[in-house]
């Protein structure tokens, strides 16, 4: 409790309560330099909220949410249990606050479970899902990796880890990725990774566009692509975040063929 978490720190942007004082330093610190970062916080979710509706509209009824954070408004299972109760969710975070978090909002749903585990180990988490009996992986699967990515400096080799992810669900399934960008502000995210892994431990890597595209391999994109969050099939009833803040996030979704 005395260093910050990403999880926490996140939850502070979103305005939740389930962080400490140091993640509460840790994400005003972070706003100073880059006051986008709440807004784009809330945008990243309503891209999550889109993305699962998307899914869950064309049939896809197995989730695995892959550094699923701490519970916040609409998480994946409520929103893909609202259009069929029988959706399966796996979430997945390597904090274990988060997980005991959703442990407990979870408790009666025999259809949605959280686990630990952690991204950079890409098999023993597949054995952990596998575990859960939830997910049938002949079955198309949804692998979400909404504001996770960028959390995972190049040394920790998320690229490796997402091509295993990939290799490992069958054809048909989905891929959702949101990652901060250092499309729009290089000079000034590139200031706030370096001032956020000196203070606070904690690596922010916001990696061009092509870098994050690659994620994807050879996963065919839905349409509109990847773009900048708030332009990922926007919903005309959401009020639309349209700050240039939110340009901070490039998100997607692709489909293995
Ligand atoms: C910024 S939060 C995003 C939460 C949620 N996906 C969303 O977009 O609203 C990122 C989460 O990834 C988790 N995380 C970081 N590194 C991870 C890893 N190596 N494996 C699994 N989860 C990880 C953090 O604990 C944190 O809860």
């Amino acid at each position: 409790m005395d260093a910050p978490s990403p999880a926490r720190v996140y939850d502070a942007l979103l305005g939740g309560s389930h962080n400490f004082e140091v993640d509460r330093a840790a994400a005003a610190h972070g706003t100073r330099l880059l006051p986008g970062l709440p807004i784009g916080a809330v945008a990243n979710r309503r891209f999550l909220r889109r993305a699962v509706t998307y899914l869950t509209g064309i049939g896809v009824r197995q989730f695995v949410d892959l550094g699923a954070g701490i519970p916040t408004v609409g998480n994946t299972h409520e929103i893909a249990q609202e259009h069929d109760p029988g959706s399966r969710v796996v979430y997945v975070d390597i904090d274990a606050v988060a997980v005991a978090h959703a442990t407990a909002i979870l408790a009666g749903n025999d259809n949605a479970v959280a686990i630990r585990g952690d991204v950079r180990m890409p098999e023993a988490l597949l054995a952990a899902v596998d575990h859960t009996g939830l997910i049938d992986r002949g079955q198309p699967v949804a692998l979400l990796m909404v504001a996770l990515l960028h959390l995972l400096p190049d040394s920790d080799a998320p690229a490796a880890a997402t091509a295993v992810l990939r290799d490992a669900v069958a054809p048909g399934s989905h891929l959702v990725i949101s990652h901060l960008t250092s499309e729009r502000r290089a000079e000034q995210t590139a200031m706030l990774s370096s001032a956020v892994a000196r203070r606070d431990g904690i690596s922010l890597v916001f990696r061009p566009r092509l870098q994050i595209a690659a994620f994807f391999g050879d996963f065919a994109p839905v349409e509109p692509g990847l773009v900048e969050i708030s332009d990922w099939r926007p919903d005309v009833t959401e009020q639309r975040a349209r700050l240039p803040e939110t340009s901070l996030y490039l998100a997607g979704v692709a489909q293995k063929v």
